[in-house]
């Protein structure tokens, strides 16, 4: 490894509105732009003021042509969907839907005993051939999640690979890394990324040195590509989620919850909508 990744854009996340008026810290939405594919939306739920109230959730809503990626840290996301399945994704947990041809679901997420939510959504995309695909579930719970540590450093394995430790999620068309890292303060982290592959990170807590860059929480970043990040603290400990994955190359069209190729795909998928015949 020698062609160390820089960053090439920080983006702070904006306060932004969802579902039934949840509030959310949202970094990246779906763009035509596709300029991080094949990741298409990155959200950070962090409900913490009182003030803010009852927790209202994604009412049934419907996907089309993408992969949500669920993962919780405190609290949890009651899950229920068009299929029948229903289920609790709670601390620690992995929900990774592939949403192919469609399904309709509802996310609710939940307080933790400290009055407390925290967690993510991932969107990640689908290439043509598969954007109609069957729906499907890899439920992950925080068990089966394996964590390579060594001595100041501790990586929580989602998908992808590190120092031999697999991810419990696979199969999944993008190729994708996508991992929980924890540095203490005055640790050192190289870890490697396929060259041509999209990397992101999400610095959510403390700071950190990003490939020769300071870095405080809470930051997008988007980085040049490359075969390696470096990451190095020095008083502050750090944690971060790393996403990189395959770019697919393909035009997008985005339209609220569904991602397609044209605009005729989201016609025939709005009228589907209308006449019933949306759930296969
Ligand atoms: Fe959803």
């Amino acid at each position: 490894m020698n062609n160390l990744r820089s960053i090439s854009q920080i983006i702070e996340p904006q306060t932004a509105i969802e579902g039934a008026g949840v509030k959310l810290r949202r970094s990246i939405a779906p763009r035509a732009s596709n300029e991080y594919d094949p990741f298409l939306l990155f959200d950070h739920f962090a409900f913490n003021d009182p003030i803010e109230g009852p927790i209202r959730g994604f009412p049934m809503h419907p996907h089309r042509g993408i992969e949500t990626v669920t993962y919780m840290l405190t609290g949890s996301t009651h899950h229920r969907d068009s299929l029948g399945n229903a289920g609790l994704i709670g601390p620690g947990d992995v929900q990774w839907m592939t949403s192919g041809r469609g399904i309709l679901h509802e996310e609710m997420p939940r307080r933790g005993p400290e009055g407390t939510i925290y967690g993510f959504q991932l969107w990640v995309n689908l290439p043509s051939h598969l954007k109609m695909t069957e729906p499907r579930y890899q439920e992950v719970s925080a068990a089966t999640i394996p964590a390579y540590e060594k001595d100041g450093v501790r990586i929580r394995v989602v998908a992808g690979k590190v120092e031999g430790v697999a991810g419990p999620v696979a199969e999944i068309a993008a190729s994708p890394l996508y991992l929980d890292l924890q540095l203490a303060p005055d640790h050192e982290w190289t870890q490697p990324i396929p060259g041509g592959h999209t990397a992101l990170a999400y610095v959510f807590e403390g700071e950190g040195v990003f490939s020769g860059e300071t870095i405080e929480a809470v930051k997008l970043l988007k980085f040049t590509d490359g075969d390696h990040i470096h990451i190095r603290t020095e008083n502050k400990p750090v944690r971060f989620m790393l996403m990189a994955g395959a770019p697919f190359r393909e035009p997008i069209v985005p339209y609220g919850p569904f991602v397609m190729n044209t605009l005729e795909e989201i016609k025939q998928t709005l009228a589907e909508l209308r006449n019933g015949t949306f759930i296969k």
